[in-house]
């Protein structure tokens, strides 16, 4: 029997991460217990800074591959019955589960990504989070710049991430599926590096990749929203 065991809060800020609780309790496990969380705009929405045909792969193809074999790896297992966030948590480190987690974590490091580019918001921080931007980096263009840095030295596949860090904003770089929550720290904002995310459009230069999304895509009431939520 199929049960629709997770229902998606489609909205912005730490709703949708906070949607990836399971909503039933039931005895019976589904068979495909985690559901991709649709894209919240259309594909061709990042366009010129990112194109519509490396959204549809990225989020059609690589997103959705990411779900699908999670789901395979978990069926009968305790982890079918786990929020996402939870899955990542309990895999974190441990080599028996690496492919639960590599699955997991994309899964989870896609919808921040996706999610904080929804269009129509500002393209500058504003209020607490511009005022801890000052503080921890001296600015907004330190900021970028610093944030440019982390994610160009990332060595392969890996991701860029703005975390909230014993109360002050930090940069933190991981590789493949890694992320800020299996090393329990507060994600705020994360940039996909692999070269699935940018080489359609830019090729090698994954700076100026990196550089025209925090200037032009970012849409910073998402951040803010997730820093009021920590
Ligand atoms: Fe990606």
């Amino acid at each position: 029997m199929h049960l629709d065991r997770r229902r998606f809060v489609q909205g912005t800020g730490a709703a949708l991460l906070a949607g990836l609780a399971p909503t039933f309790t039931g005895v019976a496990r589904a068979a495909a217990p985690f559901a991709h969380p649709p894209l919240p705009y259309a594909e061709a929405a990042l366009v010129p800074t990112i194109s519509e045909r490396t959204v549809r792969l990225h989020y059609g193809v690589h997103h959705a591959g990411y779900f699908r074999n999670l789901n395979r790896l978990v069926e009968g297992t305790d982890f079918a019955d786990m929020g996402l966030e939870d899955v990542v948590r309990k895999t974190a480190g441990r080599a028996e589960h690496s492919g639960v987690f590599n699955n997991a974590g994309q899964a989870w490091n896609h919808i921040v990504y996706w999610e904080q580019m929804t269009p129509g918001g500002p393209s500058a921080p504003g209020g607490d989070l511009a005022r801890m931007i000052d503080r921890d980096f001296g600015g907004l263009a330190d900021f970028r710049a610093a944030f440019l840095k982390q994610a160009t030295g990332v060595f392969g596949s890996g991701w860029a991430w703005l975390v909230l860090e014993e109360g002050k904003l930090a940069l933190m770089g991981t590789q493949n599926a890694d992320n800020p929550l299996a090393h329990g720290k507060a994600t705020l904002l994360g940039i996909d590096v692999w070269e699935h995310a940018y080489y359609l459009d830019y090729e090698s230069r994954r700076g100026a990749h990196v550089t025209a999304v925090l200037e032009k895509l970012v849409n910073w009431d998402v951040v803010a929203g997730r820093l009021a939520a920590k």
